[in-house]
């Protein structure tokens, strides 16, 4: 009875578990001693699960602080293809948990909020892409690793914020490249390989609110600290060059460990702050803007993760037929990094 309620847990816990937030959003405050908990709770409930909980950079803190690995996107891809857990609960966005569920498909992935999409994933469809190769027949398709399984489908390559630079300069020289969805990471990759690289206009939202005046008013106001970009932001085009590290999340994390700066302007999702001051108390954080929120990363809550564990909801499949096809260009991508 695999859907059956664990041995341990205790019923009154379970319903004593306050309702997510009336917005469903992480982002409504809550006390301590619920957050105690709710962690005992999952804590206990994982087990019982023999599950594994995989959370994004993006995620509110006390998911971060629960999990089992936190990280970026090509780490949790990683995470999700070697642990040995039955159940991966993957707190993060709808298109990452179907890389995890692709990627071990003898394991249950589940979502806490099937909700939590990804607009700049959304900005691209299979039918686009398909209209290009007809126009381009010899050319490559690659795409960011935020796309739908279906997109993913008809590319040659996939990429992250990590590797992008990594895969495209083993590409050939020569081939036109359609690069999907986000404009601002093609942008950058275009810059870096020198690749004949069309770019996709699509954007994060949250990412490319992030403009040029706001760092520059970061960099009067902290002349010491050093300026951290994800690729995603609205000020790549115009500061690629003020930016001291163009880097991927865990790039972020990462760097600072071994960097000499004592002061970071951080320019991507406030969620990253998060992990960053808990490793480097002793270093200062500036967020591009505390407003740079992804609504969809939000949906997730230490509530919807127990009751995740408990009603074994939402799980996350990929049509095979999909998969086999969505898989070459990942797979590929973790060959070359
Ligand atoms: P990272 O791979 O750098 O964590 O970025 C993922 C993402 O979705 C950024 O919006």
């Amino acid at each position: 009875m695999p859907h059956a309620l664990p041995r341990v847990i205790d019923e009154i816990a379970v319903a004593a578990l306050p309702a997510a937030g009336s917005n469903g959003h992480a982002a409504v405050p809550r006390d301590p001693t619920q957050t105690r908990r709710l962690t005992e709770l999952i804590a206990r409930l994982k087990t019982e699960r023999r599950a594994v909980i995989l959370a994004h950079n993006y995620q509110e803190g006390s998911i971060q602080d629960l999990a089992d690995f936190t990280g970026d996107s090509l780490g949790l891809a990683r995470q999700a293809k070697a642990t040995d857990a039955e159940v991966i609960v993957f707190c993060g966005v709808h298109f990452m948990a179907e890389t995890a569920a692709m990627l071990c498909p003898d394991k249950t992935v589940l979502i806490p909020d099937l909700q939590a999409g990804c607009s700049l994933a959304d900005m691209v469809t299979p039918e686009a892409i398909r209209a290009w190769r007809v126009a381009h027949p010899d050319g490559l398709v690659v795409c960011y690793v935020n796309t739908s399984a279906a997109v993913k489908a008809e590319c040659d390559y996939c990429v992250t914020s990590t590797n992008g630079v990594q895969v495209l300069q083993s590409l050939p020289e020569d081939r036109d490249i359609l690069f999907v969805p986000d404009f601002y990471l093609g942008s950058y990759l275009k810059a870096k390989t020198k690749r004949k690289i069309h770019l996709w206009r699509g954007y994060c939202p949250a990412h490319a609110a992030l403009l040029p005046e706001l760092i520059e008013s970061l960099m009067d106001a902290h002349p010491e600290a050093e300026f951290l970009m994800h690729p995603e932001c609205g000020c790549l085009t115009k500061q690629m060059h003020l930016a001291d590290r163009i880097l991927s999340t865990e790039g972020m994390v990462q760097y600072v460990n071994r960097a000499p700066g004592r002061e970071f302007i951080v320019a991507t999702e406030v969620g990253l702050l998060h992990r960053l001051r808990a490793l480097y108390p002793d270093r200062r954080f500036y967020a591009a803007s505390e407003h740079a929120r992804c609504h969809h990363m939000n949906r997730n809550s230490l509530e919807k993760v127990a009751q995740a564990l408990v009603s074994m909801e939402h799980v996350v499949r990929v049509e095979p037929a999909i998969a086999e096809r969505a898989l070459r260009p990942i797979e590929r991508m973790l060959a070359i990094t």
